[in-house]
């Protein structure tokens, strides 16, 4: 079978009930989705239960987030990956830059997030594991040094099998929000080397399989040329995901 690719929206922490019931029009008036793509969209988790009952069922529904808990208990404020499942959610992000960042506060250590993404698997969830260098990182020559880094707990984490559960989201720091997006070359290169770090610490067969999709600034002016590399398997898409555009993605496809 040929490669499937993964193309998800984030929609990060945007939009009211009213505006994102607008949104979810917007994916299922789109037109019909190539049938070599899975379409995901995550959205705020408040609004998921919406955005199950209303999106077309080509489209699955993710998270962009959970507790590291597996099961209930007294975890105020969390959300649970069994909770997740629970309701009808395919995916869940882990690991997003924004997230490990902290928003100002302590962010996630990528211990933690190793530990979210086994909770996540282990109750029946499908994770985009985002992993990604700053600017100063990208500059200083260490882009892979850090992917490693952020990529090595999670593979002492998890079993072989779970990776099948599993797509990895790459996503410059640089490039998220800001336009700057990755030249074809230089995200190629490294979606390249981690497949080559996930051939040499997991195994060959998984390096194969694993979905390593791009993220930062992926919009339809620059998709086609992204999406026409051979370790480019995706895109996690946050601003043109919150419009029509991001079919100009999906239909970027090769
Ligand atoms: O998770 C995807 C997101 O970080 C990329 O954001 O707005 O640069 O597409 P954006």
């Amino acid at each position: 079978m040929g490669r499937r690719y993964l193309i998800a929206g984030n929609w990060k922490c945007n939009g009211t009930l009213a505006e994102n019931e607008e949104r979810i029009k917007v994916f299922n008036e789109a037109g019909a989705i190539p049938e070599n793509v899975d379409v995901a969209l995550c959205v705020p988790s408040i609004h998921i239960p919406m955005v199950l009952s209303k999106v077309r069922k080509e489209i699955t529904v993710g998270a962009q987030d959970c507790g590291s808990n597996d099961g209930n208990g007294a975890y105020t404020g969390e959300v649970g990956a069994h909770q997740i499942k629970d309701i009808g959610c395919t995916w869940v992000i882990i690991g997003h830059s924004e997230r490990r960042e902290g928003f100002g506060m302590a962010g996630e250590p990528v211990e933690l997030c190793a530990e979210k993404t086994k909770v996540a698997i282990k109750n029946g969830l499908k994770v985009m594991f985002c992993i990604g260098e700053k600017k100063e990182e990208r500059e200083s020559g260490v882009t892979m040094e850090v992917c490693a880094k952020q990529m090595a707990p999670l593979a002492k984490a998890i079993e072989a099998k779970d990776w099948e559960s599993i797509a990895i989201a790459y996503e410059p720091v640089w490039a998220i929000g800001t336009g700057l997006t990755a030249t074809p070359e230089m995200a190629q290169e490294t979606h390249k080397s981690i497949r080559t770090w996930v051939s040499e610490n997991v195994s060959p067969e998984v390096a194969e399989a694993v979905r390593i999709q791009y993220g930062g600034s992926m919009k339809g002016a620059n998709a086609k040329e992204l999406l026409a590399q051979p370790d480019i398997d995706g895109g996690l898409i946050g601003g043109a995901s919150l419009k029509a555009d991001f079919f100009n993605v999906v239909n970027g496809i090769p």
